[in-house]
This record gives structure tokens, C-alpha cells and sequence, in this order.
């Protein structure tokens, strides 16, 4: 191939290479390289940050990547001989001098920009009691447990109130394996190391926002998941009242069957672990206590810190599997 084609044929190929990169990411939006939707004032400063820093990362990838390209073509061997020497060069002090001192710079600018956020991610803003609320939540092989401030529980969906500040003590138990709580549009990941309590924080509207566990905790990591459900302050109040109140009925004890012995069984078929319909454990509050709060076999100690009342909620659920056939 002559090389006036050659070179068209390369840099027709280069090009579509290109654009078929380009046309993915941008139709892959948000779904591909950039951060969720941020919807908290912690998550709005780490997408700040994500995007601050991604703009010198995009500059120094297309001057790098621009250069290595340039130079290829450039210094080719073209029709010297392959045993020819290329241009021998010692040293060019300027050059590297601010190829030094910019990556300097530039590391100087992030580190600044990095730590003027910071304070605004870790620390809560100020808000009066009635304006802010506290919660629990602990990580589980394989299920996120809530605890409100008023005693009430509930499993893998968390009540939240909106437009207020909600403190987030982010517990792992120590006899459990480690997780982390990462809630993508209302901050960072949290980790729930077993044996201590982190804290975080979010002020978010109404809405739902997905939560992921993002540490590899288990078979049923992938399984693990939630979601905060951001209410108006009223019905928060009134679904932690109501959840307290009805603390070992079939609402909970529903939850508790999704949320922790779904993540392993079915009714009808082995799952990870054996089939559980028609087993007249799930109608029987003493035996299951045992197997909840010991764990048997491969089975963690899902409930080793239930109360009576919680493991009462999952049997009031439960009791209609103990007869053969129940869907579920
Ligand atoms: Cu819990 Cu992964």
C-alpha cells in the first residue's frame, strides 16, 4: 500500500475508533463515568470534587496521549535503516524542570480544593432537635437492620424524614463480617466494620435512593441492598410510631422474611440453603429463637441480637408457610 493511503486509511480508522468511544460514553450519561444524581449537601461536595479532579485527569490524558501519538508518527522509522540510531539526546533542563514543577502544581491545587471540601462531607451542619433525627443502622450477613430513636426497627428500607439533618451511625457487630453502607446519591460509602460504629450524615427532599452494599461480605453480597424512603417529617413520625407500636407483627415479620431469610431460601426449591416450606419451624417461636440467635451449619446467626419481639414479628408472618405449597 502506497503511503499517502496508508496514512488515510489509519487516520480514517483512528477517527471512527474514536467516535464510536465518544458516542458510547455520552449515550451511556450518567449510567457510565460520572457520579449519581447527587442529592445531599456531603454528596453534592464529592461530586464537586469527582469533577474538579476529573478535569485535570481529562487534560493530562489527551496532552500524554496526544503526544505518544504525535511521536509515533513523527520519529517513525520510515526508510532509515533498522539499524540506524535515532538522534541521540542528553538532558533539557528546561523541559524537565517544568515538567516537574506543573504535576507539582497541579497535585498543590487538588490537595487545596480536596480539603476546603472536606469539612463540608464529614461534619453535619448545625439543626435544631426538632430539625434533625438519628439512626441506626447496622450491617448483616445478608440485610441492613434500622433502629429509630424511639425503639422501632425495620429491615432493608429505611423511613427517613425530609429536608431535615439525619445522622447515620453506621454499626458492625462483632460477631459479623465486615460491609458498607453506600447510599450513591446522598454521599460517600461507610464502612460497618465489625466491632465499631462510623457515623454519617445526609439532608436530602423526598424521595427513594438506592442503597448498595459495596464491601464483599458473602455469598449474597449482590443481594444486598436497600432503599431510603425520604419522607415529610409527619409521616416519618407516624411510621416509626406505628412500627413501634405494632413491634412483632406480620408488617416486621414480613420484612424479616424478604429481607433476611429470603436472601437464602425459598419455599419451594434449594436455594443457598434448603427448601422451607412446610418446615414447622417457621411456626414455632422457640425452636426458630434458637436457630436465628446460634446459626446452624453455613447459616450465620442472622438474629443473634433480635429481640423476642422481632423474632414474634417474622413468626407471625411465617406461620402461613409451615403448610406445604404457600407461595413465596
Ligand atoms: Cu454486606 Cu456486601
Amino acid at each position: 500500500m502506497p503511503f499517502g493511503v496508508r496514512r488515510t486509511v489509519l487516520a480514517t480508522l483512528a477517527t471512527i475508533s474514536v467516535a464510536l468511544v465518544a458516542t458510547a460514553v455520552a449515550y451511556a450519561g450518567n449510567a457510565g463515568f460520572a457520579p449519581g444524581e447527587p442529592h445531599s449537601p456531603n454528596a453534592h461536595r464529592i461530586t464537586d470534587a469527582y469533577i474538579f479532579v476529573s478535569i485535570f485527569c481529562g487534560a493530562i490524558f489527551l496532552i500524554v496521549e496526544g503526544a505518544l501519538i504525535t511521536f509515533m508518527v513523527k520519529y517513525r522509522r520510515g526508510k532509515r535503516a533498522r539499524t540506524a540510531d535515532g538522534l541521540q539526546i542528553h538532558g533539557a533542563v528546561r523541559l524537565e524542570t517544568i515538567w516537574t514543577i506543573i504535576p507539582v502544581l497541579i497535585l498543590a491545587v487538588i490537595g487545596a480544593y480536596v480539603f476546603y471540601k472536606l469539612p463540608g462531607i464529614t461534619d453535619a451542619p448545625n439543626a435544631a432537635a426538632a430539625d434533625q433525627t438519628e439512626i441506626t443502622i447496622e450491617g448483616h450477613q445478608f440485610y441492613w437492620l434500622f433502629r429509630y430513636p424511639n425503639g422501632a426497627i425495620s429491615i432493608n428500607r429505611m423511613v427517613a424524614p425530609a429536608d431535615q439533618v439525619v445522622h447515620e451511625d453506621v454499626v458492625g457487630l462483632d460477631y459479623d463480617v465486615n460491609h458498607s453502607w453506600w447510599v450513591v446519591d446522598l454521599g460517600g460509602k461507610v464502612d460497618a466494620i465489625a466491632g465499631t460504629t462510623n457515623h454519617t450524615w445526609f439532608k436530602a427532599p423526598q424521595g427513594n435512593y438506592v442503597a448498595r452494599c459495596a464491601e464483599l461480605c458473602g455469598i449474597q453480597h449482590a443481594l444486598m441492598d436497600g432503599v431510603v424512603h425520604v419522607v415529610p417529617r409527619a409521616q416519618y413520625d407516624s411510621f416509626i410510631t406505628q412500627r413501634k407500636a405494632n413491634g412483632s407483627g406480620p408488617r416486621l415479620g414480613k420484612e424479616e422474611w424478604t429481607g433476611v431469610c429470603q436472601s437464602c431460601h425459598r419455599l419451594d426449591h434449594t436455594y443457598i440453603g434448603p427448601a422451607l416450606g412446610g418446615n414447622p419451624l417457621l411456626g414455632d417461636v422457640k425452636g426458630l429463637t434458637t436457630l436465628l440467635r446460634n446459626g446452624q451449619g453455613r447459616m450465620p446467626a442472622v438474629g443473634k441480637n433480635w429481640t423476642d419481639a422481632q423474632i414474634k414479628a417474622l413468626v407471625s408472618y411465617t406461620r402461613q408457610f409451615t403448610k406445604q405449597g404457600g407461595a413465596g
